[in-house]
């Protein structure tokens, strides 16, 4: 894999996810870009985006625009534009998690870490000490692990806990099957445990119990990560979650679960007036990013678009992917006629 320097022909994110794919040898490659079983699910989080149409409303005043937003643990970001968790970064760039956290930082948004990280929560920190990072896990059947890692996160200055709850299991991933896929750092420990140990995951209806526990020994906010139901979102915000993150993994785990965006109204409908709605899954545009907050959404987040820039040219791929995703969506703003982030709403998106 030999990173080249982007230039002027990889102009959207589809330029760069067909570059990176160019590069990533067939295994890799699969394990990257496909879902689970038929990916029914991988491809509907793109296509529900295109169920929806932009109703533009003309003559405001749209000279000046703003695009950040507050997200919880108290930081405004520039743009509702932020790096959702992936393992193992350095399968895709030597430097690994590194150059992927000076790329996001570069654009002062949020990075969540993966537990599946190829570097350490304190390396992160240390390197990338203004970056706005958030730590990812699960909640374990060891629950010494749990709070350990929790507790480093903090200490290292993480700015909130995202619990994914959509791994109790690993979903059926024919292609890696198929192609005898072994990741190139299949042994290492990650954050000092080994996937034997961060493979027993919790699931059982006291889990959302352990979201309060969890926020109260750590002190951090707490963001749920893998929620596709209202009922789930109910459930987390009466026990304590400050935020949900719509997601069906990138369609990696559930085949047949709806796509994110059909999943995110009746999200926002129950608990949208009380905490954050984030939401990932097949953003790959800057109107794809207008569509998600009409519907209610206040960030989204990109899994793979942040891998494939970091695969075409280490941290500036990367700030390449959030600067086209941000310039998309000014733009898209600007003649939408929606000058700030709050003034997209559902009157202007429509059904097809
Ligand atoms: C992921 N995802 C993921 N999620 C998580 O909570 N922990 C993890 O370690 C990983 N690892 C991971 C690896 C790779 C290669 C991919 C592509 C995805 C899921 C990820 O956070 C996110 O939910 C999806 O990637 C979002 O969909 P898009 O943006 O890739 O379409
Ligand atoms: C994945 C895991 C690591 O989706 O979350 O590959």
């Amino acid at each position: 894999m030999t990173p080249i320097q982007l230039s002027k022909h990889l102009l959207n994110i589809t330029d760069i996810e067909a570059e990176a794919s160019r590069l990533m040898e067939p295994g890799l490659r699969s394990n990257v870009n496909d879902g689970v079983l038929n990916n029914e699910t991988l491809e509907a989080n793109v296509d529900a985006f295109k169920q929806l149409r932009i109703r533009p409303r003309y003559m405001v005043d749209v000279s000046q625009r703003d695009l950040s937003v507050k997200v919880v643990g108290g930081d405004t970001i520039p743009m509702p534009i932020a790096g959702s968790p992936s393992a193992l970064h350095k399968r895709f760039h030597p430097d690994g998690e590194f150059a992927t956290g000076k790329g996001i930082r570069q654009k002062s948004t949020v990075m969540i870490l993966s537990s599946y990280s190829s570097i350490t929560i304190e390396e992160l920190a240390a390197a990338e000490p203004d970056l706005i990072k958030w730590f990812q896990m699960y909640i374990y059947c060891d629950r010494n692990m749990t709070i350990d890692l929790a507790q480093r996160a903090k200490q290292s200055g993480y700015r909130a806990l995202v619990l994914t709850v959509d791994y109790t299991t690993r979903g059926r991933r024919y292609h890696d099957i198929k192609n005898q896929f072994k990741n190139i750092y299949p042994k290492v420990n990650y954050n000092r445990y080994n996937v034997s140990q961060l493979s027993k995951v919790v699931a059982k209806d006291n889990v959302w119990r352990d979201i309060r526990w969890l926020k109260e020994t750590t002190g951090l906010p707490i963001v749920i990560k893998g929620i596709l139901t209202a009922e789930d979102a109910r459930l987390a915000v009466d026990n304590g979650a400050d935020a949900i993150l719509v997601s069906n993994h990138g369609g990696r785990q559930l085949d047949g679960s709806p796509a994110t965006l059909e999943a995110l109204p009746e999200i926002v409908e129950a608990v949208g007036r009380e905490v954050d709605v984030y939401m990932d899954g097949g953003v790959r545009t800057g109107a794809d990013v207008f569509k998600a907050l009409a519907i209610g959404a206040k960030v989204v987040f990109v899994g793979r678009p942040v891998c494939w820039g970091l695969i075409c040219n280490g941290s500036d791929g990367v700030r390449q992917v959030l600067d086209i995703l941000y310039n998309e969506l000014d733009n898209y703003m600007t003649i939408a006629g929606t000058p700030t982030v709050g003034d997209i709403t559902r009157n202007h998106i429509r059904y097809t």
